[in-house]
């Protein structure tokens, strides 16, 4: 079992609050960029002996891609990689992208899951977000979706926003469930440093909610999507059915996988891989096959580190089997996994270590405390 992450770098401008690596000036150059893309495909074939169960076009903005950039990259992993029958194939679309003609593309080209960036349903929010849409573009795209077949939808929210009220963010969850989607990614607020949203904080330009707001607001989306049917498969991570995303459930529990494309990582169990994030300088190496990433050999430590980091905000939890493999517990972290037991954070089962809902809710504060250095 594998997957492939594309890393899609253009964006149509920059939101306030992101630091995830894209460009938003990328005419003159997109077409060396997805060539670049499909060589990358092709140079590293070689690394995936098994089927490919998950594609996830990731970015940056997907949906940006004409319709014959996606056809050609998907040509090239068909004829590069074995498929599998049951492949999931999830794109990311911003809301003003989303069209019949796109739509129905998508459709013809397999796509099966697509997640669709809302972030917020205030008009005000898409302002100061600077975001190329209206909120009101969301719920559109989503029906349109929906008509076309997509049965597979998952949106994105933020929450933990200046001046967001509760009762604001109760109707936001209230809006996101009438829509008939089965899955909702929701993420707290993170100022991001050399980001716009961070300037403006610096500047007291702008104040964000304190952790305790924040915080609430997290208790009041488990409890409400809860009560609606949704399960917390993984913190930020909802689903209704076990309709879960396979992509990001396998990376989650270790299965290896290549991300092709500016900035991306690959996962092949010991090694972690990161592609240069600069869009010029990937296209122009990749095309003579030469220095466009760097490998960083995980330690034990570091392999454990990450077991607990990604493993306890997920509903499976951190397995025993895995943990044994990395030299068990030592006296002190039993102690402290006793002191979780007992004082309610997480619970064992006969395989695993969970957290339970009082866990969750400081679920990278328990992961860092079992960290090895
Ligand atoms: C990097 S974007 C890519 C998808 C697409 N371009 C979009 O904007 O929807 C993926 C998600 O990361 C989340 N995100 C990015 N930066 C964030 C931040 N600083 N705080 C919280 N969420 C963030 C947003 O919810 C966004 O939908
Ligand atoms: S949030 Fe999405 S659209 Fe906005 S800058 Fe980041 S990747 Fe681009």
């Amino acid at each position: 079992m594998a997957g492939i992450y594309l890393h899609i770098p253009f964006c149509k401008q920059r939101c306030t609050y992101c630091d995830f690596h894209f460009s938003t000036n990328f005419g003159s150059y997109r077409k060396e960029l997805i060539a670049a893309l499909c060589r990358e495909l092709e140079l590293r074939k070689a690394e995936i002996q098994t089927e490919i169960q998950t594609i996830y076009f990731g970015g940056g903005t997907p949906s940006l891609l004409e319709n014959e950039e996606l056809s050609l990259i998907l040509a090239t992993i068909r004829a590069n990689y074995s498929i599998s029958e049951t492949l999931e194939l999830s794109l990311e679309a911003n809301p003003e992208d989303v069209c019949e003609e796109k739509l129905s593309h998508w459709k013809k080209e397999g796509v099966n899951r697509l997640s669709i960036g809302l972030q917020s349903f205030k008009e005000s929010d898409m302002q100061w977000m600077n975001r190329a849409h209206l909120a009101s573009d969301g719920e559109k795209a989503v029906r349109l979706a929906q008509q076309f077949g997509f049965e597979n939808i998952t949106v994105d929210l933020i929450y933990g926003l200046p001046q967001l009220t509760q009762a604001e963010w109760k109707n936001h969850l209230e809006l996101v469930t009438s829509l008939g989607i089965s899955h909702i990614s929701a993420y707290c607020l993170t100022v991001e440093p050399k980001t716009a949203l961070h300037h403006q904080v610096k500047h007291n330009q702008l104040v964000t909610p304190d952790e305790e707001t924040q915080s609430e607001q997290f208790e009041l989306m488990i409890e409400f999507l809860k009560a609606k049917g949704f399960e917390q498969y993984e913190i930020s991570n909802f689903a209704k059915n076990e309709q879960y995303s396979k992509h990001n459930s396998a990376y989650w529990q270790g299965v290896h996988y290549i991300g092709i494309g500016p900035s991306a990582h690959s996962f092949n169990g010991k090694q972690r891989r990161w592609n240069i994030s600069n869009n010029s300088v990937y296209y122009k190496n990749v095309g003579v096959n030469s220095s466009w990433f760097v490998i960083e050999e995980l330690s034990e430590n570091e392999q454990w580190n990450e077991l607990f980091l990604t493993g306890l905000r997920t509903k499976w939890g951190v397995s025993k089997t895995v943990i044994d493999g990395l030299n068990s517990f030592s006296k002190s972290e039993k102690d402290l996994l006793q002191h979780y037991i007992t004082d309610g954070s997480m619970i064992e089962t006969v395989t695993n270590f969970i957290l339970t809902d009082a866990g969750k809710l400081r679920a990278d504060g328990i992961a860092s405390s079992f960290f090895r250095v």
